[in-house]
This record gives structure tokens, C-alpha cells and sequence, in this order.
């Protein structure tokens, strides 16, 4: 729903499908669909400009955003009428506006309040998301208000304030640490995992083959064992990293991972080369679970 361009340099790689999936729960929350927004990624002297030109304040700001929809003081979720009327047949969706975000202010903000550059980035998009659903902060009531749905989309897409979760990048530099610790005489494929747990540990693992060669332990099933065997039953992405090749999970563990999170990401890639990402569920549709089992024991 969200149309991104990243203007700036150093835009994180994960960070569009970051800010698509906190569009994508603002909407939810506000109980509106079919609905499209337009984002840009830019640097400090771009917004300056932007700001300046539109707004006629001749300094950078951390984002801005631009509703196509004028709410009279109402949001979203009570304006369909309204919203309907911004339909665009090209896309088959109705325009919500544009947001604008400074990579820059961002990385400083980040570093400022202590917390991950995803947290900002997502808490920024999430302000301006709102902003385009109607939402202000002029007065202490609707300040309030904004406030409270911020909270509930940060808690929605998970990136809690508290120290923060590591970003797929960082998930996915810790899989590549542990390419040196894999144990693969055998076929020489060496791989390394981290795996993300809901309350924000994170665990690495490698391969480790065995003589009699089925006795082998892929490494995204040692990091999901060195987690479980920590209390850490349920998580929430996985990164993956192999030497010579990408090393998507095989099927033992997908089928391994899915029973401690079905929603859980994939983050795959090789050592130094760009990675990619997919859901679990897109890995393994119509999977069999635990709900099925435990679901029948009463
Ligand atoms: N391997 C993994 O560790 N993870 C995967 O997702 C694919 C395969 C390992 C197992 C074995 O040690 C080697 O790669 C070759 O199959």
C-alpha cells in the first residue's frame, strides 16, 4: 500500500518493507482498506528545502506529511465517504497523501534517544501515517490520541522501545559471524543463523555435520535449540547466512521452525551479497502445526 522511493544514500536495506508493514497495521488499527500512500526517503538538505517551500520553516525536520483527505477534525475510521472520493482508477485504491522522511534526522533521533534506527524509522512512519489518517497533535486531547495509536501500531509490528530488536541487518551480520564456527567437513556448505526471540534475545547458530551424514543439524535448527533450550519458545525472524551459496531453510526446518512461530521472517542471503526475505508462512503454506494436536486434547 505503501509506494517508497529512497532518495538518500544509506537507506537501510530492510527499511521499505519496515515502514510497509507499520503502513499496513496504521490502516488496520484505524479500520480502513484500499487505501495507498506515497513515501520518500530523503536526506537532511531535501527536507530542509521541502520544509522551507512548503511549509516556510528554513530548517530540516525529522518528517513531514501531506493528507489528500481533509477530515474536519474527524479520523479515518469515520470518514469513508471522504476517502472514497480520493479513488484512483490507475491503482484501485484510494490516496491518502504523502510522507516524507529525513534518513538523516532519523539516524540522529536513533542515536539521541538510545533506541535502533528501525524503531525511529518505523516510529516515523507511523506518525505520518497517522497524520494522512487524520490524526493531529495541536491540542493536549488529540495529542493525546495520536500518542495512543502511535503505541499501539509500535506494539502491532513489534519494535518495542526498550532497548530496541535488532534489525535484519544486524540479524543477519550475526549469521554471517557464525560462518566460522560451522562445522562442515563434509559437504564444505558452511551456514550461520540468528534467530530473533519475541522478548528480543537473539541466538546464533552454525551447521554441524556428522560422519553418519543424516545425524546433521542444519544452523538454523542449532540457534532455534540453543534459544528453546532458553526459555525462548516464540519468535520472530531468522536470518540465515551461507559461505559459497543463499541457504534458504530446508524443509525439516521449516517445518522445525514453524512450530515456534508461523509468522515468523526469513532473512536469507550469502556472506557479503544483498539478502532477501520471506514469511515462513509463504515457505511452508497450509503447514501442520501445533494448534492441531494441542487444539485436540481437552
Ligand atoms: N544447511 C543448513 O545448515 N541450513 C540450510 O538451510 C540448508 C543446509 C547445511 C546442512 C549441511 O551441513 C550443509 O548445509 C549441506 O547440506
Amino acid at each position: 500500500m505503501l509506494e517508497i522511493e529512497c532518495e538518500a544514500a544509506s537507506v537501510p536495506q530492510d527499511a521499505p518493507a519496515l515502514m510497509e508493514r507499520v503502513a499496513r497495521s496504521v490502516c488496520h488499527l484505524e479500520g480502513v482498506a484500499g487505501v495507498s500512500a506515497c513515501a520518500r526517503i530523503v536526506d537532511d538538505g531535501e527536507i530542509h528545502r521541502l520544509n522551507a517551500a512548503q511549509r516556510g520553516v528554513d530548517r530540516p525536520t525529522d518528517v513531514l506529511s501531506f493528507p489528500t483527505v481533509n477530515y474536519r477534525g474527524r479520523t479515518a475510521r469515520d470518514c469513508a465517504a471522504l476517502i472514497r472520493r480520493e479513488y484512483d482508477p490507475e491503482t484501485g485504491l484510494c490516496f491518502l497523501g504523502d510522507i516524507v522522511i529525513s534518513i538523516d534526522r532519523a539516524r540522529a533521533q536513533a542515536a539521541e534517544y538510545g533506541h535502533s534506527l528501525a524503531r525511529e524509522l518505523g516510529y516515523l512512519t507511523a506518525h505520518a501515517m497517522l497524520h494522512l489518517c487524520g490524526y493531529d497533535h495541536m491540542t493536549e486531547g488529540d495529542k493525546a490520541a495520536m500518542r495512543a495509536m502511535e503505541e499501539k501500531v509500535m506494539a502491532d509490528v513489534s519494535l518495542p522501545r526498550e532497548g530496541g530488536y535488532l534489525t535484519d541487518e544486524e540479524l543477519f551480520e550475526r549469521a554471517c559471524a557464525m560462518l566460522d564456527m560451522a562445522y562442515a567437513p563434509y559437504s564444505r556448505f558452511r551456514v550461520g543463523a540468528c534467530i530473533l526471540a519475541e522478548d528480543g534475545r537473539a541466538f546464533t547458530g552454525c551447521n554441524v555435520e556428522n560422519a553418519s551424514l543424516g545425524a546433521t543439524i542444519c544452523a538454523e535448527r542449532t540457534a532455534a535449540l540453543k534459544a528453546v533450550s532458553e526459555g525462548a519458545t516464540k519468535f520472530l525472524a531468522i536470518a540465515i547466512a551461507g559461505e559459497s551459496g543463499v541457504a534458504w531453510p530446508c524443509g525439516i526446518c521449516r517445518q522445525f521452525l514453524r512450530e515456534f512461530g508461523p509468522d515468523m521472517r526469513v532473512i536469507a542471503g550469502r556472506k557479503g551479497k544483498p539478502f532477501e526475505t520471506a514469511t515462513l508462512d509463504e515457505l511452508l503454506p497450509r503447514s501442520f502445526g501445533p494448534e492441531e494436536l494441542l487444539g485436540n486434547q481437552e
